[in-house]
């Protein structure tokens, strides 16, 4: 299964994505994750996208589209996968198209208020990498880890990342619309309900 997932700036895709991927075996590729990893790699890529990630702005569809053909490149052939974070605009998609067999473009629906207080609430563990939630932050977590929160979830830049979803993500869905892919699935409920609804959407 060849599948997108989309979906507002704090509508859960990562954490539903990473918890499909754990029971079902296939790929869960984040777009956000490989460029947050060239940045702290300080790599050529990270040092032309880092401000561009801190001020919550969209980085060029050259560059994005080249990581994203270059990374499923490297996955043996015939392995799902779930693109996370991408695309994020039409020509993305478009291009998607040329080298990927998208069967379905699953869109997580959750009202704008929900992911502001979600995204304003999210924390990372530095050490671990696993995402939380101060309002639901699992006591063990606050023991051994290390939470910080993520640069882009400021309040400006979370505005301009939900300005960006609006302005050039929706047109995406749209497009999905039209190809008579889109699943749309209610994100507003447990992690947990999601990630079975998603599920449900990869075993076909
Ligand atoms: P990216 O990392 O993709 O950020 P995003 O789309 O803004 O999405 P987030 O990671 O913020 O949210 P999420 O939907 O994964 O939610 P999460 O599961 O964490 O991109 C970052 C940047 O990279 C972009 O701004 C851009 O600069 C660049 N970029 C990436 N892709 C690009 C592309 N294709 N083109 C150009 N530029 C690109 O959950 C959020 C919080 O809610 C967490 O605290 C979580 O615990 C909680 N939560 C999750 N699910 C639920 C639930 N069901 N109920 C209650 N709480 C929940």
């Amino acid at each position: 299964m060849q599948l997108v997932l989309l979906g507002p700036p704090g509508a859960g895709k990562g954490t539903v994505a990473t918890a499909v991927a754990i029971r079902t075996g296939i790929r869960h590729i984040s777009t956000g994750d490989l460029f947050r990893a060239a940045v702290k790699e300080q790599s050529p890529l990270g040092r032309r996208v880092a401000a561009l990630l801190q001020a919550g702005s969209l980085v060029p569809d050259s560059l994005t589209i080249a990581l994203v053909r270059e990374h499923l490149a490297t996955m043996p052939r015939g392995v799902g996968f779930i693109l996370d974070g991408f695309p994020r605009t039409v020509p993305q998609a478009e291009a998607l198209a040329g080298f990927a067999d998208i069967e379905a473009a699953v869109e997580l629906v959750v009202p704008e208020q929900e992911v502001v207080r979600r995204l304003s609430g999210r924390r990372t563990c530095s050490a671990c990498g696993a995402t939380f939630n101060v309002a639901s932050m699992p006591a063990n977590a606050a023991r051994f880890c290390s939470p910080v929160q993520r640069e882009d979830d400021d309040p400006q830049a979370i505005r301009r990342r939900l300005d960006a979803y609006r302005a050039q993500t929706t047109p995406v869905v749209d497009y999905y619309r039209t190809t008579g892919l889109l699943r749309p699935i209610d994100g507003t409920a447990t992690p947990s309900e999601v990630a079975d609804r998603l599920r449900t959407v990869v075993s076909g």
